[in-house]
């Protein structure tokens, strides 16, 4: 037992609840393919450095992938008097091997190899979710081009502000998608750093060679001070606050989805594999999936403010708090998964309905602002305009038509004639997001730009 390995100094045995409570193998076996691969990396270097001889290193190297392979086949004998995944393997290389394998831990501490695991896994999981997030950019991109014509409103307070594209608006969720993933490369320059060598807090007189573990496991570098190198987790919180970020964009596509597939908005349909139905009411087709996408940010959140305050106060350099690092961490990981897989089932299949688009388009007034800026095109000063064009829509909602159903004498107000023939050109739908033609602005052929840009760039999965 971890009894065995590491208690010389004690008069007594572990009390049987201590070991339980201060265990962490049930979650941190996740980590033994990181765990092994560090060990291998470690023999190779205290080979290196003739603190192995090759028959040795050869030993340890053939245990490590038996007992890899046990664990893959489900055969391995987690033991929580073991205490965690590193006590476990370590002990059953010995069983294994023999006295050799009591050599893998030299110039070690779980400390330092604590740390390489945690990096490790989840460089390789900011890998996994950088794909999943490219491939929903693709998914959005090919949408938006598909709707760069199709007519929505646009919204501000959520009443209907101005028409825009709902191809100008996937591709807001694009851009913002697009910075959590630049945010993901961002933090992995960070998590991508070797703490193997700082041992248990101060380094180690066996002179490891740093570099040569870093290259082995592709590290881009190694951490410069030991302290540090075993004690922060700052990586790891950085990665959760990306994570919360994304989960804060996710949450507001699902939330503007449930809204869409609503009966009172009727602007999407979800494919029905995505939906499901109601125990009593049979007509129901509800949007769990961007529900729980919508509801999932929360937990996330709760892991982020978790491991920051895991890590206030811990004087250097490791403490045992630093074991509650595990599960917030890895749930962060897979529920950003699940969600980013969700919604790169989903978004490939959402259909918009484009008639219901443009019928609430028109019926919110939203080239008001045109018909102001046309006025103003005619030398109205634009308060004089907002003021006609006020009165013009206060009797279109009266009589409920849509703007351009009134008379030139309608909206010139009885009284001027400055309001033309030319006008109904300008109060069209189509009119009015081509007008918004510049850098940025929802006119087609300026999202068409932008997505030309995402094609050549070569960032499509
Ligand atoms: N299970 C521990 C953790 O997750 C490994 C490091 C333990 N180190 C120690 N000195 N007790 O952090």
């Amino acid at each position: 037992s971890a009894a065995g390995l590491l208690r010389g100094r004690f008069s007594e045995a572990t009390d049987e609840f201590v070991e339980a409570f201060t265990a962490s193998v049930s979650f941190d076996q996740r980590l033994s393919p990181q765990d092994i691969a560090g060990s291998i990396a470690h023999a190779r270097m205290l080979n290196k450095i003739d603190i192995l001889s090759d028959a040795e290193c050869d030993q340890i190297i053939g245990g490590l992938q038996d007992i890899q392979r046990e664990i893959e086949g489900g055969e391995f004998n987690w033991q929580v008097a073991l205490e965690d995944v590193h006590m476990n393997i370590e002990s059953r290389l010995i069983e294994r091997i023999g006295d050799t394998g009591k050599k893998l831990h030299t110039g070690r501490s779980r400390n330092d190899q604590v740390a390489t695991d945690i990096r490790l896994y989840l460089r390789d999981a900011v890998d996994e979710l950088m794909q999943l997030e490219t491939a929903l950019l693709s998914a959005l991109a090919d949408l938006a081009e598909q709707h760069a014509d199709t007519i929505m409103p646009g919204f501000t307070h959520l009443q209907a502000a101005q028409p825009i594209t709902f191809g100008h608006h996937l591709m807001a969720w694009f851009e913002m998608l697009l910075r959590d993933r630049e945010r993901l490369a961002d933090a992995r320059k960070r998590i991508n750093i070797l703490p193997l060598g700082a041992a248990a807090l101060a380094g180690t007189p066996y002179k490891p060679d740093r570099e040569f573990v870093a290259q082995a496991l592709s590290f881009d570098s190694v951490c410069e001070n030991s302290l540090d190198a075993v004690s922060d987790r700052d990586f790891a919180i950085e990665f959760c606050a990306v994570a919360a970020l994304t989960m804060t964009h996710l949450s507001r596509w699902c939330e503007e989805l449930v809204l869409w597939s609503s009966q009172q908005f009727g602007f999407v349909n979800l494919p029905d594999r995505f939906c499901t139905g109601s125990s009593i009411m049979p007509q129901k087709k509800n949007p769990d999936v961007p529900e729980l996408i919508r509801g999932k940010t929360g937990r996330v959140n709760g892991h982020l403010i978790s491991l920051l305050t895991l890590m206030k106060s811990q004087p250097l350099a490791y403490n045992k708090d630093n074991q509650e690092d595990k599960e917030p961490l890895f749930d962060t990981v897979d529920t950003l998964h699940g969600c980013l897989t969700a919604l790169n089932g989903m978004v490939p299949h959402i259909e918009p309905n484009v008639e219901a688009m443009r019928e609430a388009t028109l019926k919110g007034y939203t080239t008001a602002t045109d018909l102001a800026d046309y006025l103003v095109r005619k030398d109205v000063p634009f308060r004089d305009a907002h003021e006609i064009v006020g009165k013009a829509v206060a009797q279109a909602v009266a009589k409920g038509m849509p703007l351009e159903a009134l008379s030139l004498e309608e909206l010139n107000g009885g009284g001027g004639d400055v309001i033309t023939e030319d006008v109904y050109q300008v109060l069209s739908l189509s009119g009015s997001v081509a007008a918004r033609d510049h850098f940025g602005g929802t006119a087609p052929n300026q999202d068409r730009v932008i997505l030309a840009g995402f094609n050549n760039a070569a960032v499509r999965p």
